[in-house]
Parts: structure tokens; sequence; C-alpha cells
């Protein structure tokens, strides 16, 4: 290899690791930046339009629920959780268990599982919004 091309090579690989170098900080960042799943009873200020809406009586925990619920489920369930793609999740006659391991699992062809993105506080606290949901 002439040597201009390897100085031209070593340029490259250069720009290749600042970018990966650059890439990685930019994500650690967003991970550090990432709101934490707060302690069941700590109020997490949201702008979210189900939780305002919902705030005034449904408690603090299952407003984190609520909060959780419109960033991943509401997409699927709908907004007010009355059924879009999925089912309406009103009056469910599951026991806490079984919903559990709805989230954590997922089912299959159906619904995502949220297993390793959700901790035992947050599945209690979706679960805690679902409660409230009465017909
Ligand atoms: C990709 C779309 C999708 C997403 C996202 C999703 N679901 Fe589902 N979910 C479904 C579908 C479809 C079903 C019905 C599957 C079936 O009946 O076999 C379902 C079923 C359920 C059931 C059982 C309902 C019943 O009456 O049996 C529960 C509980 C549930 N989802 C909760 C959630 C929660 C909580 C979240 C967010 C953490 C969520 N889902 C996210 C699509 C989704």
């Amino acid at each position: 290899m002439s040597i201009g091309a390897r100085a031209r090579l070593n340029e490259l690989l250069l720009i290749v690791i600042t970018a990966i170098g650059l890439f990685a900080m930019v994500s650690s960042l967003a991970f550090v930046l990432q709101p934490e799943p707060s302690a069941p009873g700590l109020p997490e200020p949201s702008t979210n339009v189900i939780a305002a809406v919902a705030a005034p009586d449904i408690g603090e925990f299952a407003r984190k629920g609520a909060d959780l619920f419109a960033r991943n489920c509401a997409h699927c369930h709908g907004d007010d959780a009355r059924g879009d793609e999925g089912p309406s999740l009103y009056g469910l006659r599951k026991s806490d268990a079984r919903i559990t391991t709805i989230v954590m699992e997922g089912i299959k062809g159906e619904m995502p599982k949220f297993g390793s993105k959700f901790g035992d506080s947050d599945i209690q606290a979706l679960i805690a919004y679902l409660r409230t949901l009465k017909e």
C-alpha cells in the first residue's frame, strides 16, 4: 500500500473512531437523562394529557401508571384505554398476577413484551392505573 493510501486510511479510521465515540457519548447521555422510575408514591411531574386529565382522583401511583400507559400502551389500546388495535382494558377481569405476566411476557404475535423495560414498581403502577378503569 502506498504511503498516501495508508495516510488516507488512517484518516478514515480516525473519523470512524471519532464518530463511534460521539455516538457512545450521545447515547450514554440519553440514557442518563432518561426519567428514572421513581419510587411508589413519589409524584412525577407529567405533561401527559391522560395523566393530567385523570390526575385529580386516581392518586399519584395510578397516575404514574397512566403516564407509562400513555407512552407504552396507548398506541394499541387507545389513548383512553377503550381499545384500538388492542382490546379495551376497561373492567379487566384478570388477576394482578395474570396482568403482570401479560405485560412482562407479551402475547405472541399480538402484543410486545415489556419485561426488560419495566421494573416491579412500574408494573404495579400500571395495574393501579388499569384498576381505575371501571366500566
Ligand atoms: C402492539 C400493540 C400493543 C401494545 C403496544 C400493547 N398491547 Fe396489550 N394487547 C394487544 C393486543 C392485540 C391484545 C389482545 C391479544 C389477544 O386477545 O390475544 C392485548 C391484550 C392485552 C391485555 C389482556 C386484555 C384482556 O382482556 O385479555 C392486557 C392486560 C394488555 N394488553 C395490557 C397492555 C399494557 C399494560 C400495555 C403497555 C405496557 C400493552 N398492553 C401494550 C396489543 C398491544
